[in-house]
């Protein structure tokens, strides 16, 4: 019928498509070349390299070269509840970066679990199970808020800590915890043997047998739990990991383990009568162990501060466990309403990092 006659309609439509197209490739290499910008521009300053006169070396390894190669890939596993609100993750994290946000209190989310129980570690193990045979090169798992009193920063800021994050120092661990600061969780934690004594020392004292009472404690109940989930491994003397369960770990770490391996742990978790805060308590101090560190994992804060996030200058004032200046515990879980920019007594922060 249109043969031979061109016909104006279609070609102002194709016209109109190409025009696109073309647009589409422009914003591409806009956003691209923007995170590659600002990729750099983030390392120099306040950096470490520079403020101890050494210079960082050329990147030998290829791979390195953000310009030539891909970036390695990196997934964010985050477990949110649908209150929460992750916008942060998208606004905030390199374009690359594949964000898996898990909502557990809502079964016809796109992304969510078999059951809401044990807190993150279901997300974690859920990811991990779902997707063994096509992980990304590194996998980050985390919590939904992006300021929580737990994230090691001065302004409890997770965005910081993941932009910052070395990949490469990842790559050589295998796993990292993404908290240095050793208040809470280091260097010794759990003492599963004499803490399951102590447990039971207590409650026969108190006249009451393990069926009357509930367990109350992580340390009370870890020794059990941990002969339940790493059958045959035997139970270590000590258990330290800074706390909180945020990590990320490499492809080769996950699978050391057969995939069956995180079956079982969620069907742990699945079946645990264990309440939520102590099913998760106890993978929280069993991640490091699983993904193949000793059962004390608590690196030097100063080391940890400058191999995780290029924090490394001499003007760093440290002891073993904590850097002046980095992380303060916080009296109070919550953090006040108006965080960052107001402080607990109301007081102007002067917050610049970036908002939502
Ligand atoms: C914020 O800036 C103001 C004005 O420069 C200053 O007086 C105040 O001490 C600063 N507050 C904090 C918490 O640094």
């Amino acid at each position: 019928m249109f043969k031979g006659r061109p016909n104006p309609g279609r070609s102002l439509l194709l016209s109109f498509i190409l025009l696109c197209l073309c647009f589409l490739i422009l914003l591409y290499h806009h956003h691209a070349a923007g995170f590659d910008s600002q990729a750099i521009a983030i390392r120099p300053a306040g950096d470490t390299a520079g403020s101890r006169g050494i210079a960082e070396p050329p990147a030998k390894n290829p791979e390195e070269h953000p310009l030539h190669h891909p970036p390695p890939s990196v997934d964010i596993v985050a477990a949110s509840l649908q209150t929460d609100n992750t916008a942060w993750f998208h606004r905030h994290l390199p374009l690359s970066w594949r964000k898996h946000i898990y909502t557990v209190d809502d079964s016809r989310a796109s992304l969510t679990v078999p059951k809401n129980k044990g807190r993150e570690a279901m997300v974690y193990l859920t990811h991990i199970v779902n997707n063994y045979d096509s992980l990304a090169e590194t996998t980050i798992f985390f919590h939904a808020a992006r300021f929580a009193w737990h994230n090691d920063d001065p302004d409890y800021d997770a965005v910081p800590t993941l932009r910052r994050l070395r990949l490469e120092h990842v790559r050589r661990e295998g796993y990292v915890n993404l908290r240095c600061v050793w208040v809470i969780g280091c260097p010794e934690e759990i003492h599963p043997h004499l803490d399951a004594e102590e447990a039971r020392r207590l409650d026969s004292e108190a006249g009451s047998t393990d069926e009357e009472k509930p367990p109350t404690t992580t340390k009370a109940i870890y020794k059990t739990a941990f002969q339940e989930l790493l059958q045959g491994v035997p139970v270590p003397d000590v258990v330290a990991v800074s706390c909180c369960s945020q990590f990320a770990v490499t492809r080769e770490a996950i699978r050391r383990r057969p995939r069956e391996d995180y079956v079982r742990f969620r069907d742990w978790l699945l079946s645990t009568p264990l309440t939520d805060d102590l099913s998760g308590r106890v993978m929280e101090f069993a991640w490091h162990i699983i993904f193949g560190k000793e059962s004390v994992h608590c690196p030097s804060t100063k080391d940890c501060y400058c191999n995780l996030w290029g924090l490394c200058g001499d003007d760093m004032t440290c002891t073993d466990g904590a850097c002046e200046g980095r992380y303060t515990l916080p009296g109070l879980a919550n953090l006040p309403d108006h965080w960052p920019l107001l402080g607990w007594a109301g007081e102007n922060r002067n917050f610049t990092g970036p908002l939502d």
